[in-house]
């Protein structure tokens, strides 16, 4: 029997390359870049399986060039990139990779938070620019984490993450979320905040866990007049969930101390972005999961997932397991 075709569209862990090769015929786009929109309607033609990135736009029309396909198994734990009804209707599988990068994000949303807080960046920027003159009791003043209050927008997984290292930190920890999470309060000792509004006037922190759903600008101008101007937001979720244009006025009127961001409204965020002339602002490049060990995690169970369904089979993270029950195609 011939081996199904895969479309691989980057260069991903060789363990999850491997795991692929052994049981399909696979391409792999290898650029840094995505495949351009054409190259992959072409690529997708005869496929049964694609392992996707959120970089890659899967919509109906892709999956109508994709007479064949059966599965896409996108190798992040968001998949707002793929229409999932769409491809629920034409029996395509969808598959992510929720649980590996919970602590790896968690560490990172961290390390934003204690950066824009002691202002780690503008500090090493200063260093390198020749400004470090003398030990200044005044230069670079920044604010105390320990024993400060983090809001946590956002109770699943990796919110849960980000409280117990708040909790390390003595921080008192506050959420918010639409379902209240009685046993992780009692577990983790945080306090459960009813309105948003509520969290962000209490928080000094303000750390984003989100999905991108109903939650397009959740933070915008009337969120941050609520915010303390010691406050620091941190956004390791989805860019569309904050008004950037709203956080750029936040942040160049002093309504709010600093942010710290992994993601953008925009990305790349396009280098004209009035963000960017700001010294209160960290943006880095959608990497709160890029460790090697989390990275090859996150591969290795997308390939996992691609696998078991070019097998027939539901694969552990399916999206959507009521696809297997449309008429496979
Ligand atoms: C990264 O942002 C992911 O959704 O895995």
């Amino acid at each position: 029997m011939s081996k199904p075709k895969v479309f691989v569209t980057r260069k991903i862990a060789k363990e999850a390359l491997d795991m692929i090769a052994d049981v399909a015929e696979m391409e792999v786009w290898e650029d840094e870049l995505p495949p351009p929109r054409d190259v992959l309607v072409n690529k997708v033609k005869d496929i049964e399986g694609l392992l996707s990135l959120l970089t890659e736009k899967v919509d109906a029309s892709l999956m109508d060039a994709a007479p064949r396909l059966r599965v896409v198994s996108n190798m992040a734990v968001g998949y707002e990139n793929i229409d999932v009804p769409a491809a629920t209707s034409r029996g395509i599988v969808v598959a992510n990779t929720p649980g590996v990068l919970t602590e790896t994000t968690a560490d990172f949303a961290f390390a934003l938070l204690l950066a824009a807080a002691r202002r780690v960046v503008e500090a090493d920027t200063y260093t390198r620019k020749g400004r470090w003159k003398t030990w200044g009791p005044m230069i670079l003043l920044g604010h105390d984490v320990h024993h400060a209050t983090l809001g946590i927008v956002g109770f699943g997984r990796i919110g849960a993450a980000m409280a117990k290292r708040g909790k390390g930190f003595d921080m008192q920890v506050l959420y918010y979320d639409q379902v209240r999470r009685w046993q992780e309060e009692k577990e983790l000792g945080v306090k459960y905040i009813p309105t948003l509004l509520e969290l962000l006037s209490s928080s000094d922190f303000v750390t984003l866990h989100v999905p991108l759903a109903e939650t397009y600008h959740l933070i915008g101008a009337a969120e941050f007049a609520a915010m303390k101007p010691t406050a620091i937001l941190i956004n390791t979720s989805r860019g569309p969930v904050v008004d950037q244009k709203a956080l750029y006025q936040a942040l160049k009127s002093g309504q709010i101390f600093a942010a710290a961001l992994d993601v953008t409204e925009v990305e790349p965020i396009p280098p004209g972005d009035l963000l960017l002339t700001l010294d209160n602002v960290i943006i880095a490049p959608h990497i709160a999961s890029a460790s090697v060990v989390t990275r090859t995690k996150m591969a290795t169970l997308a390939a996992t997932n691609l696998i078991a369904s070019l097998r027939g089979e539901i694969p552990p993270h399916c999206v959507n397991p009521e696809a297997v029950r449309e008429k496979p195609r």
